[in-house]
């Protein structure tokens, strides 16, 4: 009986590997047949009744076939593993003739596009680019430039103060700084004439935004002191500017207009890129842009920065970035710069 037993086994077993299409089902085949609590196993437990003789011929043979049918797992096993790589492989083929997915690289933001390029034509103009720091003293953005202690722009409506000490003292009062003029006195305290220099960097206004206004924007300061530098240098080296950046001739307009730290004043309007001078949101129809705000160095300026202004002349500018950023690229929002929206950051 035991005999005949262990022959069906094996063939059973054979059986079952055979159909076996995965590692887990012949897992479970092995345990049946020849694990612990397996079918073989069960025939060793069952000996007990059976003469010596018998034993050593029945257990003989069980663990042959336990042998057996162990050899065949081990193969089946082999030929599974094989299968599944070889579905794997095809699965993997790499099909040259596919169009490629498209990496997305980092690019840079528009603005700073605009501060290198400006940077670079002002150099081959013979300026150096100077760094200024945002958070500045009250000193330095106001006092320093000769603006009167009560001027509007001192007020909590358009400047950020950090801190405002009881004394008043303009060098201990921290605010962000509202221009880049800023930076002016600081350079001329430490370095002597002749200079010629520009300072890009951001600037913060507390006021309403729209169009062509943030709260935060980026100017870069112009500043040249030489002997006798007249209004004719300040527009040769600005249309000279305006020509290399917009790549042709641009229509300017300067207008007198009034800065405590320059006399005379004046800002440069040029025409409205957006619209060709017809008129649109970007310049308030009037078809002109103003760019920046400029003149000649005021002598109290000097006197601060130690410079004496019977030996010494100078222009100076301040032109928004954002505004020549909007003129070059056609862009009639001046907040999309600062919105984050990848559909308009990834257009440059
Ligand atoms: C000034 O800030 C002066 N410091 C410029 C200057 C420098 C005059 C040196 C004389 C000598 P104004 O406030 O006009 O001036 O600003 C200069 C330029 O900065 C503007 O023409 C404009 O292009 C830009 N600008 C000013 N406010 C904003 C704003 N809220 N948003 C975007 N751009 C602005």
């Amino acid at each position: 009986m035991l005999k005949n037993d262990l022959k069906s086994f094996e063939e059973k077993a054979g059986e079952e590997i055979k159909e076996a299409r995965d590692l887990s089902s012949l897992d479970k085949i092995f345990q049946e047949y020849v694990g612990k609590k397996g079918e073989i196993n069960k025939i060793f437990k069952g000996f007990g009744g059976l003469k010596e003789s018998e034993k050593k011929e029945i257990g003989k043979r069980a663990n042959l076939i336990k042998a057996r049918i162990e050899e065949m797992v081990v193969q089946k096993r082999k030929d599974i593993k094989k299968s599944v790589e070889k579905i794997e492989s095809e699965k993997e083929k790499i099909d040259v003739t596919r169009p490629g997915k498209k990496i997305k690289t980092g690019h840079l933001h528009p603005l700073t596009i605009i501060q290198r390029e400006v940077g670079e034509i002002f150099q081959s103009l013979g300026f150096s680019i100077i760094s200024g720091s945002e958070v500045e003293s009250e000193w330095y953005n106001f006092d320093a430039l000769n603006v009167p202690r009560d001027h509007p722009s001192r007020d909590m409506q358009d400047t950020f103060w950090i801190k405002r000490e009881k004394s008043n003292d303009p060098k201990k009062n921290l605010l962000l700084r509202s221009q880049t003029s800023a930076v002016q006195v600081r350079y001329m305290e430490k370095n002597n004439p002749p200079l010629r220099i520009i300072v890009p960097g951001r600037c913060f206004r507390h006021e309403a935004t729209d169009a062509s206004h943030e709260i935060q924007f980026y100017q870069c300061e112009g500043l040249m002191v030489d002997r006798d530098i007249s209004v004719a240098n300040f527009k040769a080296i600005i249309q000279e500017f305006l020509k290399i950046f917009f790549k042709k001739e641009v229509k300017v307009r300067v207008r007198p207009s009034y800065f405590p730290f320059t006399e005379p004043s004046f800002e440069l309007d040029i025409n409205c890129q957006n619209c060709g001078g017809k008129g649109c949101n970007l310049c308030g129809n009037s078809g002109w842009i103003e760019v920046m705000g400029a003149g000649m160095v005021h002598p109290n300026v000097f006197k601060k920065a130690g410079y004496n202004s019977k030996d010494w002349q100078g222009f100076a500018f301040g032109v928004g970035l954002d505004r020549l950023a909007m003129l070059k690229y056609k862009i009639n929002d001046i907040r999309l710069f600062y919105s984050n929206d990848l559909r308009f950051l990834e257009q440059f």
